[in-house]
Formats: C-alpha cells, structure tokens, sequence
C-alpha cells in the first residue's frame, strides 16, 4: 500500500545509462523554476553528504571488486539516510521532489541484473525507503546499445561497465515494473529528441499538477470556512 507523502509531490526518474536523464532533469528543475514551485532535485545515490561518499564508493572505485549483496546494501544505506534526512522533511513540507533514480533501480540493477532475489529485493528496498513510494515514475527507455555508445569513456561508472546483457536484463525488468504499474510508471521514448522527451514528460508532470489542485483548493476552502 502507497504510503502518502501528504502535501508534497515525489516524481522519480529512471532509466538505463545513456538515457539522457541527466539533461531531462536539468530542463525540468529549469521549468519548474520558472513556474515559482517549492522544489528539490536530488539523485541516489548521493543527494546528502553520506550519500555522495556511499556513491563515490560503489560507482567510481574501480580498484577493488563489490560483491553483489554488498552493493545492494550499500545502494539501500544510502537510500535509507536519503529518504530520512532529505525526502520525507520536503515532502512534508510541501515540496515537488525530483529525484535521479529510487527503488525501481534497485529492482532492475540489483534484482534483475545481478540476479539477487526479487522478493528480498523489493523487501530491503521498501524497508529501506520506509515504504515511501513515488507519485509519479518517468522511465526513460532506450535500447542499451544505444544508450552505452552515449556515454563518454571518462564518466563510465561500475554499472555502466557491465556487460549489453546486463544492461539488456535491466530494461526488461522496467519495462515489466512499467506494465505491473501504469498509473505510476510512465513510459518516454529516449530514442526521441531532447525537446519531444521534455515534452512528453511535462504532459505527465502536468496531469499530475492537475490531480493536485484540488487537495490545495480543499486547504484553501478550509481555511475560508474557519474564517482566518
Ligand atoms: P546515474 O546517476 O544515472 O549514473 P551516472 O552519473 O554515471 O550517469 O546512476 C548511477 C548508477 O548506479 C547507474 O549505473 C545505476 C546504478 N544504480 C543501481 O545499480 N542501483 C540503485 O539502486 C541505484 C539508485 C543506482
């Protein structure tokens, strides 16, 4: 059961390496911004101080291996101290939260790719993030072949090293959380232009702005009725 994040607004991005997310969020936080919304935009891993050690940790470490459950559990410390120290105070506090990455990549890196356990998976992940879940996922898909040849050889991380198959396992896997939830999760097409990606997110954004009105006018007709 979705746990609320009462007057806030929790939006996730997801999706394989390549996918042109990075951009997407920087036009997104721009839009917003202009829009004079309350707004956070974070990443995981990272996002706080510890996170960004925890990251620098599991991503760009080469020197030594990370076995598989070790990086699940590190990828969850972080987003336990996230979710605790970051998102739930903003969410409360009535901020449109967007957030690079959460437990849909757990499920598909962590789950599918290294082949961990779905159930336990999905039990740690929700544990770990105190059963808050996204209002709305925009996943950005992009076939990993494409994707990978995106990205410059200097800011290759330890995942995006891995294998096409594993990258192939990864998309699969959202793609199924995709249809397992379509309310939630929202499907961009990444082979399409930056602009028609902006686009096509800022509908999704939008409708869901829409859906929010209302709890906002409720406040509103509220505080008319009790006369302050
Ligand atoms: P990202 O920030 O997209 O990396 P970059 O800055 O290199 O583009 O994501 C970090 C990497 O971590 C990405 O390869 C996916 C991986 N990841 C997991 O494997 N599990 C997780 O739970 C999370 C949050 C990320």
């Amino acid at each position: 059961m979705k746990k609320r994040t009462n007057s806030g607004l929790f939006i996730t991005l997801e999706g394989g390496d390549g996918a042109g997310k990075s951009l997407l969020i920087a036009r997104l936080e721009a839009e917003l911004k202009k829009r004079s919304l309350p707004l956070l935009v974070t990443r995981n891993p990272g996002g706080t101080p510890l996170g960004e050690r925890i990251r620098d940790l599991i991503l760009h470490q080469k020197a030594f291996p990370v076995s598989s459950r070790c990086e699940l559990l590190l990828f969850l410390a972080d987003r336990a101290h996230h979710v605790e120290t970051l998102l739930l105070p903003a969410l409360r506090e009535g901020r449109i939260v967007i957030c690079d990455r959460f437990n849909d990549s757990t499920m598909a890196y962590q789950a599918a790719g290294r082949g961990l356990d779905l159930q336990q998976v999905k039990a740690l992940s929700s544990f770990s993030a105190q059963g808050l879940s996204p209002d709305l996922t925009l996943y950005l898909d992009v076939d990993p072949a494409i994707g990978l040849k995106r990205i410059r050889k200097s800011k290759q991380n330890r995942l995006d090293l891995e294998r096409l198959a594993f990258h192939q396992k990864v998309r699969k896997a959202y793609l199924k959380i995709a249809l397992e939830e379509k309310e939630r999760v929202r499907v961009l097409d990444a082979h399409l232009s930056p602009d028609e990606v902006f686009q096509q997110a800022m509908i999704w954004i939008d409708q869901l702005m829409h859906l929010f009105t209302p709890r906002c006018r409720q406040d509103e007709a509220h505080i008319k009725a009790v006369g302050c």
